[in-house]
């Protein structure tokens, strides 16, 4: 087995590389004058397995086109099996036609990667209308959740704690993680205007006065969504708010925005790499990889 990144995740690829023994092998990744993509591989790939490990983010669109160059071209070299390892998949929420005319990306990512690659492994995709990989992948897609890591970061690090989900899609990391650590929890109902404007609701009351606040979601993008509940938390009497996501994009100036509707504390995993990131997905990646190399 090789592992190799196509820029991104560099940082994981490198750790899984050494925590399994295998060979860290970059791949040059460069552009031809006129834009044209230039990729070659460092290291002879005949019979190895290949693992790419490559977060689509920033640059969902080049990311993508990435992976399929990186891929095809294992194969091309020799490879017996290519296996991508995305810890942020990007594309995942288009996974319907909102208004007539549109692509539904989800699908079209799927179906250029199940064209060139073997196996999919990925943390906490954005499942809402899918209910599982298998939907979009007709190649084996392994979902990965790092709840338990959540869990334990609130456990070790926030007291006197209530869990709020800030739209229905949060349920499966807020009511999961609150039950783990037995805490109250609530879902907010989230209507979104715009890639821009949303409101939230809540729904089911919980007491939040004096209580230190977690809201928990998988993506942090423009920061909208969780700044609209942290106000709600903030009007309701919250003590602090600390703001998990397990994807911080974190696209304009959503960090600011998060501060300015008052979140106190902000805390990615390091899916995507950024100042953050304080919960670590390389073991569970790890355990993923060590089933590849038996
Ligand atoms: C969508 O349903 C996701 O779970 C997130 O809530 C959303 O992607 C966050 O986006 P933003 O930070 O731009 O509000």
């Amino acid at each position: 087995m090789i592992i190799t990144s196509c820029g991104n995740s560099i940082e994981i690829a490198k750790k899984l590389a050494r925590k399994l023994k295998v060979t860290y092998s970059p791949l040059t990744i460069s552009a031809f004058p006129d834009g044209d993509i230039y990729l070659k591989y460092n290291t002879p790939l005949k019979g190895k397995k290949v693992v790419i490990v490559h977060s689509f983010q920033p640059h969902p669109d080049m990311s993508l086109f990435d992976v399929i160059f990186a891929a095809e071209t294992a194969r091309t070299l020799g490879a017996t099996k290519v296996i991508l390892v995305a810890p942020y998949l990007a594309y995942m929420r288009q996974d319907t036609q909102f208004h007539p005319g549109e692509a539904v990306s989800s699908k079209i990512m799927a179906k250029l990667l199940n064209k060139s690659i073997d196996k999919i492994i990925t943390i906490d995709p954005h499942l809402h209308r899918y209910k599982s990989l298998k939907d979009i992948f007709t190649i084996p897609a392994t979902k990965v959740t790092v709840n338990d890591l959540i869990a334990a970061y609130i456990q070790k690090n926030v007291k006197n704690v209530v869990i709020i989900g800030p739209d229905w899609e949060s349920y499966q990391w807020a009511e999961s993680i609150a039950k783990q650590i037995n805490v109250p929890v609530t879902v907010l109902e989230k209507t979104r205007y715009s890639a821009r404007k949303v409101e939230v609701k809540m729904k089911k009351a919980i007491l939040i006065k004096d209580k230190n606040v977690v809201i928990v979601d998988d993506i942090i993008s423009t920061g909208h969504t969780i700044a609209e509940a942290a106000k709600k938390a903030k009007k309701a009497g919250a003590r602090s708010i600390t703001a998990i996501g397990v994807h911080g994009l974190f696209v304009e100036n959503a960090v600011d925005k998060l501060k300015h509707a008052g979140v106190n504390r902000i805390v990615t995993t390091n899916c995507i790499q950024h100042p953050t990131n304080k919960i670590d997905v390389t073991p569970l990646l790890m355990e993923e990889l060590k089933k590849e190399k038996k």
